[in-house]
C-alpha cells in the first residue's frame, strides 16, 4: 500500500509529459503555412508542435486526408505506447491539423491497451456497408512480473520481445474517432494458406511426428514452412502491417502483414465489414525478411513497397508488382535512386541503400491526380522516439517501375510534369 503514492505520482507525471509532448525545437518555431513538402525536416501542425503520427496511415474522406500515427515521447521509453493513436487532418498533404488522439492507450491494468504496450503502424480504412471506420494496427502486449505497472521506470525497464505479434481491429462512427477497440488477435487459426494445404500439412505433420516441439521451432532453426506449421493452432503472427482496399465492387480489404519471425509476408482478405478474416490468405516472399510495407494500385497493377529487417535502423528499401492482390507478387528491387540529402560526415548517409534514411509505411494516392503517388517514410529516431522525421516523396515511374529520388523540397505540382 504504501508504494501507491509513489505509483500514482509517477503516472500523474507520466500523463503530464503525454500531455506536454511537444518536441522542444519545434515550440519556438512559428507556424506558417508550407506550400511544399520538406522531405526529413522537422513537421509543425497548426499549433507548432511537430506532427506526432509515426508508422503512419493515411485516408481522404470528406474532402481531406487524415493521418493516423503512433504518438511517441521523448527519449527511450517513447519507443512504447504511452499516449495513442493520434490523428491529423489536412486539406493539401502540406498542412497538418491536430485532431487529437483518436484511440487512446488506457490506465486499466485488464485493458490489452494498458500504458506502455506497444501499437504500431495504425491504418484506418472507411467500410460503406457498414458506414464504420475501422483502424488496424500491431500490438504488443506487455511482459512479465511488472506488465500491469503504471510506474514509468518499470516500462522503461522493459524491452519487448515482439512475440506478441498480434493485430488488432477499432471501429469508430467519425473518421477521427474516438475509436473503440473490439479485440485483438493472430490472424487465421487453424487455416492453410491459398495453394498450399497439402504441402504445409505435410510440413506439420512431420513436425508433430517427429515430436519436435512446435513452440521451439523458431525460425532461426527452421525453415520457413515450420514456422508456419508452429503457429497453424494460434494463428499466424502479424507485426508490421498495412491495410489494401481494392477497387472491385466488393471494395474488397487486405491485412499485409509481416509473418512467421518475419520470414514470410501474409495477405489476408478481410470479410465485407472489415472486422475480420475471411479465411482466405497467402503467403509471398518466403523466407525473404520483408517488413514495413504499403500496397497501392496503379492502373491493374499491384505494387508493393517493404524494407528488409534491420530494427530501427533504415536499410535498402523493395518494391514488387503483381497482376493481383493473390497473384504472383515479382520483386523490382530497390525504387531509391541517385543521390540523398547531403549530410555532415558524421550523419548516418542518407542514401538508396539506406532508403534516404527511411523506412515506408504507406503510399498516399493523391485525390484528383490520377496515377499520382507518394511515398511516405519514417526515420526513426529510437534514442528521442518522439523526434522521429518524416520522409514524403513523388513516387516516380520507369514504364510499370516505380522508383525515388530524394528532393530537398517539392510540391504536388511535379505530378503535372512527370508522366504517370
Ligand atoms: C522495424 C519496424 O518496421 C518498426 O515498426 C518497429 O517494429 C521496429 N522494427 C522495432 O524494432
Amino acid at each position: 500500500m504504501k508504494i501507491l503514492p509513489t505509483i500514482s505520482s509517477l503516472s500523474a507525471l507520466l500523463f503530464f509529459l503525454c500531455a506536454c509532448s511537444s518536441n522542444p525545437r519545434a515550440t519556438d518555431i512559428a507556424t506558417t503555412a508550407y506550400k511544399d513538402f520538406l522531405p526529413g525536416k522537422l513537421l509543425l501542425d497548426n499549433n507548432s508542435r511537430h506532427v506526432n503520427a509515426h508508422g503512419a496511415g493515411f485516408i481522404y474522406s470528406g474532402g481531406k486526408y487524415y493521418m493516423f500515427g503512433e504518438h511517441k515521447l521523448s527519449g527511450r521509453i517513447g519507443n512504447k505506447s504511452l499516449v495513442g493513436v493520434h490523428c491529423y487532418s489536412s486539406k493539401d498533404l502540406y498542412n497538418w491539423k491536430d485532431e487529437g488522439i483518436a484511440l487512446p492507450m488506457s490506465r486499466d491494468p485488464k485493458s490489452e491497451m494498458l500504458v506502455g504496450a506497444v501499437v504500431e503502424r495504425p491504418k484506418v480504412v472507411y467500410n460503406a456497408k457498414t458506414g464504420k471506420y475501422v483502424m488496424w494496427g500491431h500490438l504488443e502486449h506487455r511482459k512479465g512480473p511488472k506488465a500491469k505497472s503504471l510506474n514509468p521506470e518499470d516500462i522503461s525497464r522493459e524491452y519487448p520481445s515482439y512475440s506478441t505479434a498480434r493485430t488488432f481491429v477499432a471501429v469508430a462512427d467519425k473518421v477521427t474517432g474516438p475509436y473503440k477497440f473490439i479485440k485483438s488477435f493472430r490472424p487465421n487459426a487453424k487455416k492453410y494458406p491459398l495453394g498450399e494445404e497439402k504441402s504445409l500439412r505435410e510440413a506439420r505433420d512431420r513436425l508433430l511426428s517427429e515430436n519436435i516441439k512446435l513452440e521451439e521451432a523458431s525460425v532461426k532453426k527452421l525453415p520457413p514452412d515450420n514456422t508456419f506449421a508452429r503457429d497453424f493452432e494460434k494463428g499466424q503472427m502479424a507485426r508490421d502491417m498495412t491495410v489494401f482496399v481494392d477497387d472491385d465492387p466488393e471494395a474488397t480489404a487486405y491485412l499485409i502483414c509481416a509473418s512467421e519471425d518475419n520470414a514470410t509476408l501474409h495477405i489476408h482478405e478481410l470479410t465485407p465489414d472489415y472486422l475480420d478474416f475471411t479465411g482466405r490468405f497467402k503467403r509471398v516472399f518466403k523466407g525473404g525478411f520483408h517488413e514495413a510495407p504499403a500496397v497501392f494500385k496503379r492502373g491493374n497493377l499491384y505494387y508493393m513497397f517493404t524494407s528488409h529487417c534491420t530494427g530501427w535502423r533504415p536499410n535498402a528499401g523493395r518494391s514488387a508488382v503483381s497482376n493481383s492482390m493473390f497473384g504472383e507478387w515479382r520483386e523490382l528491387g530497390n525504387p531509391f535512386r541517385g543521390d540523398g540529402e547531403k549530410t555532415t560526415p558524421f550523419a548516418q548517409k542518407s542514401a538508396p541503400d539506406t532508403s534516404f534514411r527511411s523506412q515506408s509505411t504507406y503510399v498516399i494516392p493523391v485525390q484528383g491526380k490520377k496515377g499520382a503517388f507518394i511515398y511516405v517514410g519514417d526515420r526513426w529516431n529510437p534514442d528521442d522516439a518522439m523526434d522521429g522525421r518524416y520522409i514524403f516523396l513523388p513516387v516516380e515511374w520507369e514504364g510499370d517501375k516505380p522508383f525515388i529520388r530524394w528532393r530537398n523540397k517539392w510540391d504536388l505540382k511535379v505530378f503535372d510534369k512527370t508522366s504517370n
